[in-house]
Order: C-alpha cells, then structure tokens, then sequence
C-alpha cells in the first residue's frame, strides 16, 4: 500500500475486523424502527455494497457507523472501539463518509483548500497536509482541478474531489451513499473503476450503498440484501446476482447481462439444449472465451445445434 515515509499509521491487517454492528437498533424519535437488532461485521480489505428498497435504513446505517446517530439499543465498533457518545466525535479518523449529495460534503472555495481540511482541522504538519492532498487528487485524477472553485465543478467531479477529502484522513474504511446517484453512465463506470483500484491497489475497505446491480458486480465482492431495516440477504456478488428468482422476490434487478442470460437459458432449456452452466454478471465475464465455449461447445458437441444457428444467438 502507498504511505508517506514520515508517516506511521496504524492499520487493520487484511482480514481483521474494522466495522463491526452488534445487535443494533436505531428509531428517529417516537417513530418506527429505521434499523432492528443488526449483527454484521466487515472486514479489513472488503468490498461490500449494501442494496435495498427505499427506505430499508441504509442510509441510517451508515451514518450509524460514523457516530452520526448512535444506537438506540446495540453497539457500533470502529477498529475494536465501540462508538459511544465519548467516541463518536472521533469517529471521522476511523471512517470516511461520503455523503449522497456533494453539497452537504463541499464548503471551501476551492479543491485543494476543500481537501485539506480535513488534515488542517486536526492540526498535522504542513508538509503532511501538502503531501497528503497532492497524493489524494493524483489517485482521484483530479490534479488540473486544484485551484478550480468548487462550484465550477461537473458532479462527478465533486465526487471525486469529495472523495478526496476523505482519503487524506487516510480512514480504515470509507463508506459512500448512493456514489453514483445522479451521475450519467461512463461518469458512473470510471467511479466504480476507482473504486476498484482503491480496494485492490491500496486495500480501502469500501461499503457502497448502491442500487444499480450492473455497477455492483463491477467491483464488489459481497453484497448485502436490506429490507425495513433487516439484513435479507448476506453473500458473495456471484452468487447473489445469478440468483435470479430469488432477487426478483425481494425487488431487485439482477444486472442485465444476467437477466439475459437467464433468458436464454430457459429458452435452450425449451428447446432440450444444455444451458450455460455460471451466469454471468459483467459484459467481461460474459464475453470471456472460455464462458462462450464452455455452453456452446456442449450444445455442438451433443449435436443440438449448428456452430451456424449458434452464432446468430
Ligand atoms: N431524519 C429522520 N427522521 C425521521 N425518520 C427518518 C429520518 N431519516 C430517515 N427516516 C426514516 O427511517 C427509515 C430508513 O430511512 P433511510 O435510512 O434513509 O433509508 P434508505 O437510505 O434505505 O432509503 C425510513 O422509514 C425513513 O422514513
Ligand atoms: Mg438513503
């Protein structure tokens, strides 16, 4: 992982604890439970995107994990810490919180003044600051935007810029609500591209509240399934997503890629041909060789259909 030499910072090794729900519970006033009696915990290194019907408490439970609201029953663990009311106005060096709207996130007139807050409101070194901001817009790919104001920006620029701001805090886990939101598709795609590059290349553990399941199989590796403020469903991206009846029941779409291969499965199916055996769930993995051959050459081989009818499918 890239650090700064001057630098010691004490991280999770790979596979350790950083975010841990026990049995937490959260209600707004006398209202209805938002979250009920969660267990869950992520681990250091983890991709994970959290998905769910409106309303379903996703967004609470982020904010539950920064110290923004705390449990009304339960508790929240930050690195081993249990985030109480003593705690929670540290939590911010633990965690990043990228916010849905840019607007609530950026304040300062320009880029580089609005990513080194962070580092300058708890007072490290100026040559840190420096350091750390220049490392931030070089991995966002943001460096002809430092001196631009913020309100010149594009919004996928603010997210990036955003995000940058949270990477200086160098957190041991960052979580985004709804990143994409609001962003047009190749925006979109070279956000999640850097999502991925944060988790692979620098070991960010990352949980993505989003409900595109297109995006979601492009960079995490588990997904978690909420509904009125209930874990549904917990399990790895590849599993989940080619479960195709099983997303339909609690009302999510399975990425298009799989939806059609679903289809054209059950229509091999209906004309006593072999399906594919692993659906897949990105355009790559399906237009990966060795998936092709794998249904094709097993529908040629039994005789069942032409290599020519097979190329018009
Ligand atoms: N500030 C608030 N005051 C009262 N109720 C709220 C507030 N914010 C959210 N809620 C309620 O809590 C539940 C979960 O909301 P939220 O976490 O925003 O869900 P999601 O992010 O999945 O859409 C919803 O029923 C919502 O109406
Ligand atoms: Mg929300």
């Amino acid at each position: 992982m890239h650090r700064s030499s001057c630098e010691k910072i004490k991280r999770c090794a790979a596979g350790e604890e950083v975010l841990r729900y026990d049995r937490v519970s959260f209600q707004y006033g006398k209202g209805m439970r938002a979250i009920k009696k969660m267990s869950l915990t992520v681990t250091s290194g983890e991709s994970v995107a959290i998905c769910g019907p409106n309303g379903s408490g996703k967004t609470t439970l982020l904010k539950l994990a920064s110290g923004i609201l705390l449990p009304s029953s339960g508790s929240v663990y930050l690195g081993g810490e249990n985030i109480d009311k003593k705690k929670r106005k540290d939590a911010f060096k633990k965690i990043g919180f990228l916010f849905q709207s840019s607007e609530d996130q950026l304040f300062c007139p320009t880029v580089k003044e609005d990513i080194a807050y962070g580092p300058t409101n708890i007072n490290l070194e100026k040559e840190v600051i420096e350091k750390r901001t220049q490392d931030a817009l070089k991995l966002m790919k943001i460096k002809h935007l430092e001196n631009r104001p913020i309100h010149h920006l594009s919004g996928g620029e603010k997210k990036r810029v955003a995000l940058a701001g949270l990477l200086v805090m160098r957190p041991e886990v960052i979580v985004l609500d709804e990143p994409t939101g609001g962003l047009d598709r190749p925006t979109s795609k070279e956000l999640i591209k850097t999502f991925r590059h944060l988790n692979n290349d620098h070991g960010y553990t990352l949980v993505v509240v989003t409900h595109d399941t297109d995006l979601i199989a492009e960079f995490a590796k588990r997904i978690i399934i909420m509904n009125n403020g209930e874990i549904c469903v917990d399990g790895l991206t590849s599993d989940v997503l080619t479960d195709v009846s099983m997303l339909k029941s609690v009302n999510i779409e399975a990425p298009i890629i799989t939806q059609y291969f679903n289809w054209h499965n059950k229509q091999l199916q209906d004309h006593k041909m072999k399906a594919t055996r692993d659906l897949p769930t990105t355009l790559a993995q399906a237009c990966c060789k060795e998936h092709m051959c794998s249904c094709q050459k097993s529908n040629v081989v039994e005789r069942k259909i032409s290599p020519a009818v097979l190329k018009q499918v």
